[in-house]
C-alpha cells in the first residue's frame, strides 16, 4: 500500500492512499474537525445513554483510527467527570488495509517501527491524539486515548477483524454504528442496497444510532428500510448534510 499524506486546513493530517489518483480518506477541509464533527455526536449520545454499561461500537473503516481516538477521549472525559464509566464497552474496528490495522495497534503498543513511512503515521496519530485530548480537556486524567485503546485491545473488548465484505457474519448486535467507508465512487460494492441492508440487519442492534458522513439516496433507503429513522444534520465545512439515523426497538 503506497501512502501520501497531506496536511487539511485545519493542521491535521489525511492520506492519499492506493496507486493513481489514490484514495483520499478524510475532507481537505480538516480530518479532525469533519471527524469530530460528524461521528462525535453519535458516540456522545450512546455513551449516555443506558446500554447496561456495555455499549457495543462498529466503526466501518478504521483508516488513521481518529474515529476509534475520539470515542476513547470522550470515555476518559466521561471518567474524569465521575460519570458512570462503560466498563464493559466494546469496540469493533473493521479495516480492509492490513497494514493500517496493524501500524494502528503498533502505536497503540508504543510499537511501531521506525521508518520514513512510519514517522507519517506517527506524525497523524500523535498530533491527532494531542489536539482531541486538549479538545477533551484530558490533561489531568491518568490515561490517554491511546492508553484507553490499549487497554480495550488487552482485555480482548477491541477487535479488528479485517475487511467487512459481503460474506461477513458477526457474533453480536452493535448500539452505535459509525460508517466511514470510502466514497461511492471508490467503494461502490459497499453502497449497493443488498450489501447496506444485509449490513443493518446483522449489525444494528434493535436500538441503535447510525452516523456516516454521506448523504447518498442509498443509504438513506437502506437505513429507512431497516427502521431508521433519519436526520438529516448540516455538514461540516462545504458539505450539505450528513446523516445520523436512530432506530428504537419501541417503535
Ligand atoms: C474514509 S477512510 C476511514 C477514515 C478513518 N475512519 C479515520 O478515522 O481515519 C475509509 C477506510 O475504509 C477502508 N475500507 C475500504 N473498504 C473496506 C471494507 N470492505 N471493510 C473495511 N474497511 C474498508 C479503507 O481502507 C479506508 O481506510
Amino acid at each position: 500500500m503506497s501512502s501520501k499524506f497531506i496536511q487539511t486546513s485545519d493542521g491535521s493530517w489525511t492520506v492519499r492512499s492506493g496507486e493513481g489518483v489514490g484514495q483520499l480518506m478524510h475532507t481537505m477541509h480538516g480530518a479532525y474537525g469533519e471527524t469530530l464533527h460528524v461521528y462525535g455526536r453519535a458516540i456522545n449520545r450512546t455513551l449516555n445513554q443506558d446500554h447496561g454499561l456495555a455499549p457495543r461500537f462498529l466503526i466501518f473503516g478504521l483508516g488513521l483510527g481518529y474515529i476509534e481516538m475520539t470515542l476513547a477521549a470522550q470515555v476518559l472525559k466521561m471518567r474524569s467527570e465521575g460519570k458512570r464509566v462503560c466498563d464493559s464497552l466494546e469496540l469493533v474496528s473493521y479495516e480492509s488495509e492490513s497494514e493500517l490495522n496493524q501500524r494502528f495497534v503498533n502505536w497503540v503498543y508504543g510499537d511501531l517501527e521506525d521508518s520514513p513511512e512510519s514517522r507519517h503515521f506517527l506524525d497523524a496519530y500523535e498530533s491527532f491524539e494531542l489536539r482531541i485530548a486538549n479538545e477533551f480537556s484530558l490533561s489531568s486524567t491518568s490515561q490517554t486515548p491511546r492508553g484507553y485503546l490499549r487497554e480495550l485491545h488487552h482485555q480482548g473488548r477491541w477487535r479488528l477483524p479485517g475487511a467487512f465484505d459481503r460474506n461477513t457474519e458477526v457474533d453480536q448486535l452493535f448500539d452505535c454504528i459509525l460508517f466511514d467507508p470510502f466514497s461511492p465512487a471508490q467503494s461502490p460494492e459497499i453502497w449497493e442496497d443488498e450489501f447496506l441492508l444485509r449490513f443493518l440487519k446483522i449489525c444494528a442492534a434493535p436500538t441503535s444510532i447510525f452516523a456516516t458522513y454521506a448523504s447518498n439516496a442509498r443509504i438513506k433507503r437502506a437505513l429507512s428500510l431497516s427502521g431508521f429513522e433519519i436526520h438529516k444534520e448540516p455538514g461540516f465545512s462545504a458539505k450539505r448534510e450528513f446523516i445520523l439515523a436512530t432506530r428504537s426497538s419501541n417503535r
